[in-house]
């Protein structure tokens, strides 16, 4: 359970709330937005704001302009997107240094329930390294904070961190509630058994996950292409599939670890091998290692059945990256049928992880699902068992 105030532990009638959300959607070439769940993760927190009398500041950060306006990552959109959404107006506080003229005055002319769109914080150099002066600036604007950023709870910036020094009260909305209830009884309080998939390319940036839940899971699967640094550790051959040479020695101690401690730990048995890195190579189903001259870049039917199986009984699941390289079709399969497999088990299922999350979309299962994260990297490091400093900066009740 999380211990921390909450939005509906603060008083907010007539108050001016600065919320800080996690606004940074993917846009097409026109700014159109291709994928809302952020923003509608935002909205329980933001209703209930203006519903119960606050002046609703919003802010956000939207790409990486480092410290510098730059008008195709302006938040102008997602205020339209809002709007539509709350079928309301949000006034969008366009100003390039943030909390500048536009900005004070779009919040001194608020009235009671009224919403306001500051710019991308990122536009000021002074957030991502935490500066003072921005953190002050921006609490200036507001009477409390409430922080519903999960997907960025794993940065310490201005708009998270520093802005709660010099606001009275710091509280967290409905999605970083929600989003630490799931994630937090998936892996620290779970109804077993408790089966992890990780997937994604590199082996190096879910070393701390990998040994993080070795010490929670019944079972813990291993597919994508971080795969075949497990491969060559137990000695198969992997062609030029991905490699990562100097963690070799890290996938063995990994399933040392995993026998001394009783999970079961599985690796593909069979791969999608290609000659290169295209949909249009030629492509094979081998089993065991990987042929010389082709790369491995889909788990194998065989494979698909023994991860099937393993996850058949399962009571939670939580699914961290694809199983191959599944924006390309012919290498889509084995994460497809894992989204499936999830999709129909009778389990608590928890996908964080922005390419799982996109790969569960795009077979439109998402509803099937228990639990989607906002969050990529904080989602991740979550899972790590890390402290997020954007969830340690929020009042304890
Ligand atoms: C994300 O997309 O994971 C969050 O919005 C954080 O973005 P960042 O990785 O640019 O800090």
């Amino acid at each position: 359970m999380l211990n921390k105030k909450t939005v509906e532990d603060i008083d907010v009638k007539g108050k001016r709330v600065l919320v800080r959300c996690d606004f940074n959607v993917p846009l097409d070439e026109n700014r159109n937005i291709t994928d809302d769940t952020r923003i509608v993760g935002a909205l329980p927190t933001i209703e209930y704001l203006i519903k119960n009398g606050a002046k609703v500041i919003l802010c956000s950060h939207m790409g990486k302009p480092k410290g510098e306006p730059k008008p195709e990552l302006s938040l102008a959109p997602v205020a339209k997107a809002l709007s539509e959404k709350l079928g309301k107006a949000v006034v969008f506080a366009a100003d390039d240094n943030v909390v500048g003229e536009n900005a004070k005055k779009a919040v001194a002319e608020m009235a009671d329930g009224d919403v306001v769109l500051l710019e991308n914080t990122r536009y000021r150099v002074e957030e991502t390294k935490n500066i003072d002066d921005f953190s002050k600036e921006l609490a200036s604007l507001a009477d409390v904070f409430v922080n519903d950023a999960f997907g960025t709870a794993h940065r310490a910036h201005c708009s998270n961190v520093g802005v709660t020094q010099y606001l009275p009260v710091a509280a967290c909305g409905y999605l970083i509630q929600k989003e630490i209830q799931f994630l937090g009884n998936a892996v620290n309080n779970p109804v077993r058994p408790l089966a992890a998939i990780l997937g994604g390319s590199k082996v190096s940036s879910k070393i701390s996950v990998i040994n993080n839940l070795l010490e929670k899971v019944d079972t813990l699967i291993i597919g994508g292409g971080m795969a075949y640094t497990f491969m060559k550790a137990q000695g198969l051959s992997i062609g030029k599939s991905l490699l990562e040479e100097d963690f070799i020695g890290y996938a063995s101690d990994m399933m040392k670890k995993a026998e001394e401690k009783g999970v079961k730990l599985l690796i593909p048995i069979d791969s999608v091998e290609a000659s290169e890195y295209s949909n249009d190579a030629e492509i094979k189903i081998c089993e065991g290692g990987i042929d010389d001259g082709f790369m491995g870049l889909d788990i194998g039917p065989k494979t698909i059945e023994l991860f099937s199986n393993a996850l058949k009984d399962a009571k939670t699941v939580v699914w961290n990256g694809p199983m191959g390289v599944f924006e390309m079709p012919n290498f889509a399969k084995g994460t497809n049928a894992i989204a499936k497999v999830l999709a129909e088990l009778d389990a608590t299922t928890v996908i964080g992880g922005g390419d799982s999350v996109a790969a569960v979309n795009k077979a439109g299962l998402a509803d099937k699902m228990t639990h989607i994260s906002t969050g990529g990297g904080a989602s991740l490091e979550f899972l790590e068992g890390k402290d997020l400093p954007g969830i340690v900066a929020i009042n304890d009740k």
